[in-house]
């Protein structure tokens, strides 16, 4: 896909990743990119980088209402990257491991799932689109010290699965991206390997711009799928002695 002119949507902008991919739009002279946060004064500093080329959106995914807003006055997007989630770092038998739990899936899942389907008709109607979700790597395996978060990126990974189904004779391209860890407010605090958000967003747009479906940014990530596909049940004991501290 051409990156070059097109139009673009990245909600949680102001978050490590979502700031990260702004610029490489950018930098890959993406014609305007949208920017979506729940609190769009954060999005300042990239609406001045832009020059003209970012347009901050205010989005907040648990508001269906502004969600059809959005959609409303975006209509022209081309690119829907949905990256926005939360981790509320907790274990399913945490003592608000089932609070957790639910806030998760109504963000990553049910948040997601709003924004695929108020665009996915826009897009249906030109013709093309592309819709990319920022999985997880732990999307695809459990580890228990996260175990609820995994649980919302494994929907969000079924997800994109039956996108792709419904969406292929509508000529829109339904892009998979598991990120392993990185170096954000998500992982604060996390004393384990990162990656940097602005090395996983330009994989990104690169895997994009290549007609990648299943994008895996950096090294971890990669590994970690690879034994996947090895041997799924080694990858389930190995991410399994991740149990909470
Ligand atoms: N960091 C990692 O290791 C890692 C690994 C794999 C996948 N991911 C995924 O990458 C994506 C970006 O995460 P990040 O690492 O960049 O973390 P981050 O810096 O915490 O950014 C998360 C972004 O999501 C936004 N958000 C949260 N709840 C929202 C809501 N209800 N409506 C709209 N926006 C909301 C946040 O906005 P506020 O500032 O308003 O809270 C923030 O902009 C997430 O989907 C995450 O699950 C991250």
């Amino acid at each position: 896909m051409n990156i070059k002119g097109s139009v673009v949507m990245v909600t949680g902008a102001n978050g490590g990743i979502g700031q990260a991919l702004v610029r490489a739009f950018l930098e890959r002279d993406a014609g305007k990119v949208y920017a979506a946060a729940r609190d769009d004064t954060a999005l300042a500093p990239l609406v001045q980088l832009g020059e003209g080329r970012v347009v901050p959106v205010q989005l907040d995914l648990l508001d269906g209402a502004g969600i059809a807003r959005v959609a409303g006055e975006c209509a022209d997007v081309q690119i829907l990257v949905n990256n926005a989630g939360i981790n509320r770092g907790l274990w399913f038998l945490a003592p608000a491991g089932a609070d957790a739990a639910r806030e998760e899936m109504e963000v990553n899942f049910f948040g997601t799932l709003a924004m695929c389907r108020a665009f996915a008709p826009m897009m249906a109607h030109v013709g093309s689109g592309v819709i990319a979700n920022v999985c997880s790597i732990l999307g695809l395996v459990n580890m228990p010290a996260n175990g609820t978060y995994c649980a919302s990126k494994a929907a969000g990974h079924s997800l994109l699965q039956g996108l792709r189904g419904e969406l292929a004779p509508k000529n829109i391209r339904v892009v998979g991206i598991y990120p392993g860890p990185v170096d954000t407010r998500l992982t604060a605090g996390l004393e384990i390997p990162k990656a940097s958000p602005e090395g996983v967003a330009q994989a990104i747009v690169e895997g994009l711009a290549a007609g990648v479906e299943d994008i895996f940014p950096e090294e971890m990530s990669r590994q970690a799928h690879a034994m996947m596909l090895q041997d799924p049940k080694l990858a389930e004991r190995e991410f399994g002695k991740m149990i909470p501290a």
